[in-house]
């Protein structure tokens, strides 16, 4: 049976090879597109999606999110790691024959949840303004999501511990009262976070490869993961880069890649660790407890990479699937 996805994005090279994976994957009913700032701005991240849809001959609804975190100010979009237009700077068309659906992206999400109560598993690969919205607005839809899956954190398994600060990653510190409003909701959430992504690894020669086989999508994702690729050399010494927003897809697609830990998680909110994700895996509790009665929420520890990765080559190269 396929899962029914609505995924919550700020296309961002790598959350274009992730909704490109999605998109593929005759697993996953890709019904929405909700779009964040961060990688980008609100308006080129839903460009972007909408060039997506259209270039790739998608059904998936696109709905335009916030341009503001919940309580703190923005940041500037990370043009350094995506380029200025948010896709590597490819050359884009000046206007598109679509737009996005009036809805806003936090109502999209309220909507098709009440619409397809407990078949809706929302993929989120951004920061969490939209999903914070749309628990704020319907609380109700907690008990209706299927599954929450979200990229973002880092909880120190293998070494990581945050990308934009020594201790935070860059969805989680872009609205930090948000995800752990995200975070501490009645609904099942798991966290594929840098402890993860940052194992894996898409090398430059495995992104030729896939140049080479993925008739439909192997040329637009060369092109656009170029700069993706600089930035990872000039920042990391990679040769690639790390798979931050497949890997949220690769763990519903295939969680048997993945170990996981239970807790409740709680995201600190100010101060020099502002976006720390903590995890409370102790079931004592203690006499300051703000983990207490919160529910247990999934991270994940470790991933089989060779796995991951053949998995999103496998899906990409196979044929496009029926609309
Ligand atoms: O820290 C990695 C995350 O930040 C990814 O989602 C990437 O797209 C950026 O948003
Ligand atoms: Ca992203």
């Amino acid at each position: 049976m396929n899962t029914k996805v609505i995924f919550d994005t700020d296309p961002g090279i790598d959350d274009a090879m992730a909704i490109l994976f999605a998109q593929a994957s005759s697993k996953i009913e890709l019904l929405g597109i909700t779009t964040v700032f961060g990688n980008a701005t609100i308006e080129n991240a839903t460009r972007n999606a909408l060039y997506l849809k259209q270039r790739f001959n998608m059904s998936a609804t696109v709905c335009t999110g916030a341009n503001t975190p919940l309580n703190i100010a923005a940041g500037e979009p990370t043009t350094f790691v995506h380029g200025q237009n948010g896709l590597g700077d490819i050359e884009l068309p000046d206007t598109l024959p679509i737009a996005a659906d009036a809805r806003s992206a936090h109502d999209f999400i309220i909507e098709t949840v009440r619409k397809y109560p407990h078949e809706i598993t929302l993929i989120a690969v951004g920061r969490l303004t939209n999903l914070a919205l749309a628990l704020q607005k319907a609380p109700d839809i907690a008990a209706l999501v299927k599954e929450v899956v979200v990229m973002g954190g880092a909880f120190g398994h293998n070494g990581h511990t945050g990308n934009v600060s020594p201790y935070a990653e860059a969805n989680i510190i872009g609205d930090p009262h948000a995800a752990d409003i995200v975070f501490t909701q009645p609904w099942p959430v798991t966290v594929v976070g840098l402890d993860v992504t940052q194992q894996s690894i898409m090398s430059n020669d495995y992104i030729k490869a896939l140049q080479d086989q993925s008739a439909t999508y192997g040329e637009f994702i060369y092109q656009i993961s170029r700069f993706y690729s600089d930035f990872h050399k000039e920042s990391a010494g990679l040769d690639g880069f790390y798979v931050h927003d497949s890997s949220a897809v690769a763990y519903l697609l295939a969680p048997e890649l993945f170990k996981v830990k239970q807790g409740p998680i709680r995201v600190i909110c100010e101060g020099p660790a502002i976006g720390m994700t903590l995890c409370k895996t102790a079931e004592k509790v203690f006499p300051v407890d703000d983990w207490h009665n919160k529910p247990k929420q999934q991270v994940c520890t470790d991933v089989d990479s060779k796995g991951l990765l053949d998995l999103y080559f496998k899906i990409l190269t196979q044929s496009p699937k029926p609309l």
